[in-house]
């Protein structure tokens, strides 16, 4: 808990409903939203809340799954929404949820959700310890919580497959 109490609220560095207009230019072969494209802006809102969080350059380390639950269309918005869950040493949680919404309804559909860890880097470009989050409200401490849970479960991950590869990368 003093950890938390020393951290950076989650607010002071999330991205609240940036929002990106879809046009044709966007589609794939389905005529939905190419999903590359959703993915790249995720990781550059993400990057935001990463750097605007540790004050430093970030690196992507390592998404988790990445699940479309849903596709969206032409002529729909697009909101992400992005906010730091938990940082440990020079690493940060970063989760990215998107809504697609037909803008003359109003009505909205959760569309994607994506967990992104963030290393924060010195002058000479080495992993640097950053300062630790402070959840404020009851869903960023439900976050911070499950954060810790999908850190054991990517660095086992990562732990074994460098073990199956003999250290060869
Ligand atoms: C990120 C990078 C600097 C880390 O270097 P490293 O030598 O692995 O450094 P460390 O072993 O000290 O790990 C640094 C942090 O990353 C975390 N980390 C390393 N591999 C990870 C993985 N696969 N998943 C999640 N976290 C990981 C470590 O747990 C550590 O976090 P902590 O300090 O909070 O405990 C290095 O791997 C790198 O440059 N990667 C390429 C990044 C890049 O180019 N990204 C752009 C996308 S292509």
């Amino acid at each position: 808990m003093s950890d938390q109490a020393e951290g950076r609220p989650v607010a002071a560095s999330a991205i609240r409903e940036h929002i990106y207009k879809v046009f044709p230019n966007d589609m794939n072969s389905n005529a939905t939203v190419f999903g590359g494209m959703v993915m790249a802006t995720i990781d550059r809102i993400s990057l935001v809340v990463a750097e605007r969080h540790s004050g430093r350059v970030c690196v992507t380390v390592s998404v988790d799954d990445i699940h479309f639950l849903a596709p969206a269309r032409t002529g729909e918005t697009l909101i992400f929404s992005a906010s730091c869950n938990r940082a440990w040493g020079s690493s940060m949680e970063i989760g990215c949820r998107v809504k697609a919404e037909d803008s003359m309804s109003g009505e909205q559909r959760h569309i994607v959700s994506a967990y992104s860890t963030f290393v924060a880097l010195d002058d000479d470009h080495k992993p640097v310890t950053v300062r630790p989050v402070r959840p404020e409200t009851d869903i960023e401490r439900r976050r911070y919580d499950e954060a810790a849970l999908r850190r054991d479960a990517r660095l086992k991950h990562a732990k074994a497959l460098e073990k199956l590869r003999g250290g060869q990368g």
